[in-house]
């Protein structure tokens, strides 16, 4: 392979393509992360769907697979199990995390001294910003097209404005699922592309058939679109009669259904009702106007669940990136990942050579009409 694909990410990250699997509540398994590192990827597995009795079997899985700990843990601070996240990432060394709301700069540091990457998603330049104010290893921008929670900034707009305000290798993410992608990245500066839905969208996601069916239907990217009624946030997926009814349920139905999932949460995850208080009171003092949100927020994986585990999609909600509309076919990861690189691969060898085959003399500096 030509050094083209060598990047600051491949170099950092320690894998052969400068592609990474995002994760994905209930997709981003072990399965889904050893397949990627096989194909020569970068991928994370989803901490904050995966049952805290359950986590380190989940790592330990991908480390006897792929022989070592070139993979990443992704979680939010806000969530249960985020200490146990922190803790496993640590104790096993893993290459790096990602996260949304980011950990304090305690637990960065902790994450620095044990040399494990922080590669936060950011959907604003402000939130990048900060995030390389807080040490930010590398970052990720995900562009407002891309799926589940996102910002409203779209890639092609947010990539350059990111590259231009940091020094951090940034990774691009929201739309991606080609070379040519990969290679307009690459050429404008950024280090790499991350991508959920293409992953979401291959033969070794743990992603049920018929909840599959709906992603490989969607031919208009328009029907991928935003909806805050499930946790309060922006949240991309792709419509379908769940969603409907979940917007015309108004405040009091929305809150009816929330309380349900949060129940529901609790019972799975075994929190304790102390717990849950003590979350809700915690919430209170940070932000009293983001409780709702709090208990909006134990929508999200219990929705997910119905159809990313349960195999019923109309019943629950179908997070994706608008680049749904863009694939029509589950390939292999190791399919995806290689048709990508050699894609890109051709694609910056042409550009190479069309400037090489102009004229030697330059008729035009930057400015003038060429
Ligand atoms: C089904 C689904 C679940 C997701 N779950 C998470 C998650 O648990 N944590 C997270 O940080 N991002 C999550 N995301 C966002 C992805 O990690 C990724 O940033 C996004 O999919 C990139 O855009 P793309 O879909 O256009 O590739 C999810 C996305 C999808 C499609």
């Amino acid at each position: 392979m030509n050094s083209w694909l060598d990047t600051p990410l491949t170099e950092a990250l320690g894998c052969r393509y400068p592609i990474v699997q995002t994760a994905m509540g209930w997709v981003a398994d072990a399965n889904l992360v050893i397949a990627t590192t096989q194909a020569g990827g970068f991928g994370f597995l989803a901490g904050a769907t995966i049952a805290a009795d359950e986590l380190e079997g989940e790592i330990l899985k991908v480390i006897d697979a792929t022989g070592g700990s070139n993979f990443g843990l992704n979680f939010h601070m806000f969530q249960d199990n985020a200490t146990q996240c922190v803790d496993l990432a640590i104790k096993y060394r893993l290459r790096a995390v990602s996260y949304g709301r980011g950990p304090d700069k305690q637990t960065i540091a902790r994450f620095k001294a044990a040399k494990v990457l922080c590669i936060p998603t950011v959907g604003a330049l402000k939130h990048a910003l900060k995030a390389v104010e807080l040490g930010a290893d590398l970052i990720t921008i995900q562009g407002g097209e891309g799926g589940g929670h996102t910002g409203g900034v779209p890639s092609s707009i947010l990539l350059p404005q990111v590259l231009a305000a940091v020094k951090v290798p940034v990774i691009a993410a929201g739309g991606f699922s080609t070379g040519r992608g990969l290679a307009s990245v690459l050429a404008a500066g950024g280090a790499g592309i991350a991508m959920g839905t293409r992953f979401l969208m291959t033969r070794e996601s743990p992603t049920p058939a018929a909840t599959l069916e709906h992603y490989l239907k969607v031919n208009d990217p328009q029907q991928v679109r935003v909806t805050t009624a499930v946790d309060g946030m922006r949240h991309r997926m792709i419509e379908n009669r769940f969603i409907n009814h979940l917007e015309q349920a108004g405040s009091f139905g929305r809150l009816r259904i929330a309380l349900g999932s949060a129940w529901q949460w609790k019972q799975q995850t075994g929190m304790s009702l102390g717990h849950m208080a003590a979350v809700f009171v915690r919430a209170l003092r940070e932000d009293p106007s983001a409780l709702s949100q709090v208990v909006m927020a134990a929508n999200q994986p219990v929705l997910l669940q119905r159809s990313m585990v349960d195999g019923a999609p109309d019943e629950g909600i179908l997070p994706s990136g608008q680049v749904a509309a863009a694939i029509g076919e589950l390939l292999s990861c190791r399919e995806v990942i290689e048709g990508i690189a050699s894609e890109a691969q051709q694609c910056l060898d042409a550009l190479l050579a069309r400037s090489q085959a102009r004229p030697s003399h330059h008729p035009a500096s930057i400015g003038e009409p060429l």
